[in-house]
């Protein structure tokens, strides 16, 4: 397994890794599962914005295979200059509990660092994410009731967690 910056060449397999995870019960924006058209469109976005400075794709290869992925998003305004959010950490479902979400959170830390972000928050609605982030040094600030709407129109909670970042 090898990371990486995404890059458009990853567009394929980005798009295919989504609709794996989402038809697989992910809540990672979506209620059913995007067409290939909308994932597409979303990652390309994604890259325009890295592109712009304005996040970072890291991506996570078997081979030619798009495994894994997640996303570094700096605050913008100045008085957040020292915190990012975390956001879109998916793994391919028969690649799972192989330690690659394990590398890929590694790899934004690392890239939060060298970008100056310090404090990192995220929210998931995944008991297996939740469990990753409490065994990596996160903390579990709360849940907020009724966050986003599941597969069947139900508003399910989230929960909140932070991490401060220590020199590497
Ligand atoms: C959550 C997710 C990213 C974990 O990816 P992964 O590559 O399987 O995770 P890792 O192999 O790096 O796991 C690291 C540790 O996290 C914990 N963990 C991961 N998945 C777990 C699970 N299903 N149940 C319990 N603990 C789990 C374990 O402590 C694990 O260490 P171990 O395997 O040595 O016990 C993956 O299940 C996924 O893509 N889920 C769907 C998308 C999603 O919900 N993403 C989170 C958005 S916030």
């Amino acid at each position: 397994m090898t990371l990486a910056t995404a890059s458009h060449d990853d567009l394929d397999g980005l798009v295919t890794l989504l609709r794996a995870c989402v038809a697989d019960g992910a809540s990672v924006g979506w209620v059913a599962t995007p067409s290939p058209a909308d994932a597409r469109a979303f990652w390309r976005g994604c890259l325009a914005e890295q592109g712009a400075g304005r996040r970072r794709v890291v991506v996570a290869r078997d081979g030619d295979r798009v495994v894994g992925t997640g996303q570094l998003i700096p605050a913008p305004l100045p008085n957040g200059r020292h915190r990012a959010e975390i956001a879109k950490l998916l793994v391919a479902p028969q690649a799972r509990r192989r330690g690659i979400a394990r590398a890929v959170m590694t790899a934004l830390e690392d890239a939060a660092r060298d970008d100056g972000r310090r404090l990192l928050i995220l929210d998931t609605a995944s008991a297996a994410a939740a469990r990753l982030y409490e065994v990596t040094g996160w903390t579990r600030l709360g849940d907020v009731p009724g966050y986003a709407l599941d597969t069947r129109g139900v508003a399910e909670p989230t929960t909140i967690f932070f991490k401060q970042l220590r020199d590497a």
